[in-house]
């Protein structure tokens, strides 16, 4: 039984390094990802951990619902608080989710040994899509059905449905105005 298993995941890897799966959903947890801390790593079964994806959870929970996608190069960090995902939420490639800081008001010391501080968990409900290149901070909640524009940095509330952009992330238009 687990040779056979071993040989079809051999099977598989072969044609995936030889580009001739059609798919890139053959994976969950594509071998190439970095799950620091497994234990607060919290995997719905039907999640897609893509390419390069990086997961340092020393201190609090990263969770990810069903059906949602991690894409390719994207960091979480949990910080104190940690991140939750909803279900179908996609998660384009580069993207960097920082539920905590480094502490940085004393000057006394180097900030390297001042610990780190947190404002509140990252929540994303269901059905969110983040574009490339997108940063969120610590205590954020980006409602369902909300869309974050490329390049953006997200580090206050987004109502659901709300399509928001830029550097600090603000209000493009609302999906439910094509509604
Ligand atoms: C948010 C997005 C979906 C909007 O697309 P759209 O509905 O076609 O909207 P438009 O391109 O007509 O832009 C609407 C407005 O938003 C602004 N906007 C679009 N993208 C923006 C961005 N990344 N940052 C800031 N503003 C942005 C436009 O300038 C425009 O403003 P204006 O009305 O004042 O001219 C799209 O711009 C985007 O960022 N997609 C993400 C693509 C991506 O990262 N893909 C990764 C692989 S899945």
């Amino acid at each position: 039984m687990l040779s056979r298993l071993k040989k079809r995941m051999r099977y598989l890897y072969t044609r995936y390094v030889r580009n001739e799966l059609p798919s890139i959903s053959w994976y969950h947890v594509h071998p190439t990802a970095l799950l620091y801390n497994r234990d607060n790593i919290q995997l719905d079964p039907s999640c897609l951990v893509c390419e390069y994806v990086i997961v340092r959870a020393p201190a609090a929970v990263l969770k990810v619902g069903m059906h949602s996608q991690l894409g390719p190069f994207s960091v979480f960090f949990t910080g104190d608080n940690g991140i939750t995902i909803g279900n179908d939420v996609m998660i384009s490639p580069h993207c960097v989710f920082a539920a905590g800081n480094h502490e940085h008001r004393r000057i006394d010391i180097p900030m390297m040994q001042a610990g780190s501080v947190s404002k509140g968990p990252i929540v994303i409900e269901d059905d969110v899509w983040i574009g490339a290149n997108c940063t969120i901070t610590d205590n954020v909640r980006i409602g369902k059905g909300a869309v974050v524009a490329a390049n953006s940095v997200v580090n206050k509330n987004v109502e659901p449905y709300d399509i928001v952009g830029g550097v600090p992330a603000s209000k493009i238009s609302s999906r439910l105005n094509n509604t």
